[in-house]
């Protein structure tokens, strides 16, 4: 949208506009992962993300609509590459490994997207672009409760579907990058 940026409010439309992107990306993206998920609270976590991305995507909306802007998306490599990363990593492993695949990708993709909105948040305070504050910190709030979910799957070793697996989860933890591959 943007051929040049002039103003430091042109910045912050294009950072905005990039997070619109980052959010339609990994909504993409959890959409497909929801059936590549093996465990059940796997993929419960996966939905109720989806759910949340989705209001992320309307806060965003919401913050260009505060400023009288149009709502426009800026292309942005970083977010792309990192909602496609869960997908592409994900179709390289084992069925048992799928699982811990998807949730090393979420706690990445949430630490990128809290410091989007962290980078937001302080940039319209620098510009006084208050109205856009409350949409931007409801989602950099949802992000770090969902980093939280994540994490703390990630933390126990998940998933306990791994006791229906062929493979258990010792064989999967144990083996290393260059056996595996
Ligand atoms: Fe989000």
């Amino acid at each position: 949208m943007f051929e040049k940026l002039r103003t430091p409010e042109d910045v912050f439309g294009w950072q905005l506009g990039t997070a619109l992107t980052m959010e339609r990306a990994i909504l993409g993206a959890l959409n497909e992962l929801v059936h590549e998920s093996r465990s059940e609270e796997v993929r419960e976590a996966l939905l109720a993300h989806k759910e949340e991305t989705r209001e992320h995507e309307a806060n965003v909306e919401a913050a260009f609509q505060a400023l009288n802007w149009e709502i426009a998306e800026e292309s942005s490599d970083a977010a792309e590459a990192i909602a496609k990363q869960g997908k592409s990593e994900a179709s390289k492993a084992e069925p048992p490994l799928i699982d811990r695949i998807i949730l090393g990708a979420a706690i990445e993709t949430e630490h990128y997207e809290i410091a989007v909105y962290e980078n937001l948040i302080l940039q319209a305070r620098a510009l006084s672009l208050d109205a856009v504050i409350p949409p931007l910190k409801a989602n950099l709030e949802s992000e770090r409760g969902a980093l939280e979910k994540v994490s703390k799957l990630a933390s126990r070793g998940v998933p306990p579907a791994f006791a229906g697996a062929e493979s258990g989860p010792e064989s999967a933890s144990v083996t290393s990058p260059a056996g595996g591959r």
